[in-house]
């Protein structure tokens, strides 16, 4: 590969995972999902955060031909998780003078994983600076933006953003590395979304107070550890996050149901055509069992409005729908209207469950539920017009 410069002396060192199915274990990546990580070769030169082991397979001899033969001073890490820390332990033995730069947290998690002895680690404290020549490094600590250890990494010569998974997402750079090389929207930009809100969603309290300290600083390169590098355009993607973790939300209407026989899912689409007819044109209509809940989360994010449906099954809601409140009370999107509806058989249960988890998110229910035994038909349905009017 040619060398890919993102400014002076600093270059992009990432890579594309088009292999691994699951993030996590967890989170399906059928468009892939790209480490990167940065290297600076400065009078002393600095690596900014690996990649997940194994991900790129000459990543060493890399480093070695742009330090020309140079070796590596200091590895910095933002952030411990093994998709950018994992490689931790082989650059401590390719280079074993190597020191380490975090912060305290990160020190008793390198000391876990890697063993790694204290003379080996510089400690580094909130908006100290590490002058490594031309380029002067100050550490930003931005807690639980994803982990306790978190931080960012600033250059305050050429105002760069090392900002690890802030500012990130799934999906591979296919060729265009910079935001001016790609297009962003639809695909790359859901795919930030996904990422957003279901892996740094939940700490969207924090990533505000990460923004707030970010406020003072000029940024012209945003260098995350997934997806883009932002040259160009720096301010839309800290204006999505900050978005995001506000939880401002676009009109819209996600319907997410479970259905055992298709009854249930008849009512969802009853609702969805009310909703049509009342003039609301973002309404996304998902099958729980079908579509993975991330997807589905991502919208909800995306959404002002929700309505979820479940079939009863054992006497309690559907095990997919199980799943997918589980998650939302995880990662608790804030400030939605919302509806909710039933069908059973026998006992019921599917709607009871469904109030039992929606009354722990405080959202704003904004028509009486809906429970249906049997077959739906057009009477059966009529409480669906309140929820068709009321719901953005
Ligand atoms: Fe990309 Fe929290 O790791």
């Amino acid at each position: 590969m040619k060398d890919i410069v993102v400014s002076n002396k600093v270059y992009y060192l990432g890579t594309n995972d088009r292999k691994k199915q699951l993030f996590e274990n967890n989170w399906p990546l059928p468009n892939g999902v790209a480490y990167n990580s940065y290297l600076i070769a400065d009078e002393k030169s600095v690596l900014i955060d690996t990649l997940e082991f194994g991900s790129k397979s000459d990543y060493l001899e890399e480093i070695d031909r742009i330090l020309e033969g140079r070796k590596l001073d200091y590895l910095v890490i933002n952030h411990m998780e093994p998709d950018h820390a994992s490689m931790t332990g082989m650059m401590l033995r390719y280079y074993p003078e190597l020191k380490i730069v975090g912060n305290i947290k990160t020190f008793k998690m390198l000391e876990a994983y890697f063993g790694l002895d204290k003379m080996q680690f510089i400690e580094v404290s909130d908006s100290e600076i590490l002058d490594i020549g031309y380029h002067k490094l100050k550490f930003v600590l931005t807690p639980w933006v994803h982990w306790p250890e978190t931080m960012m990494t600033y250059d305050i010569t050429d105002h760069i953003l090392f900002s690890c998974d802030a500012f990130g997402g799934f999906g591979t750079l296919d060729g265009g590395i910079f935001d001016d090389e790609i297009n962003f929207e639809p695909y790359l930009l859901d795919e930030m979304r996904r990422y957003y809100s279901n892996i740094v969603g939940k700490y969207s309290h924090m990533v505000q107070k990460a923004l707030a300290k970010l406020n003072g600083l000029s940024v012209r390169f945003v260098c995350p550890s997934h997806g883009p590098v932002w040259r160009k355009d720096p301010g839309k993607v800290i204006g999505l996050y900050d978005n995001w973790s506000k939880h401002i939300s676009e009109d819209g209407v996600v319907i997410a149901y479970a259905s055992m026989y298709g009854n249930t899912e008849k009512m969802a689409d009853f609702a969805a055509r009310l909703m049509a007819e009342n003039g609301i044109r973002n309404i996304k209509i998902y099958d729980v069992s079908k579509t993975h809940i991330s997807y589905i989360i991502s919208d909800i994010w995306r959404y002002k409005s929700l309505v979820l449906g479940s079939c009863a099954y054992n006497t309690g809601m559907h095990p997919m729908m199980v799943h997918l409140c589980h998650e939302l009370e995880v990662v608790n999107p804030k400030d939605k209207n919302y509806a909710l509806f039933g069908s059973y058989s026998w006992s019921g249960g599917g709607l009871k469950s469904l109030l039992s988890f929606a009354e722990k998110m405080n959202w704003n229910l904004v028509s009486d539920p809906i429970d249906l035994i049997g077959s739906p038909n057009v009477a059966k349905m009529e409480g669906f017009q309140n929820i068709a009017n009321k719901i953005l």
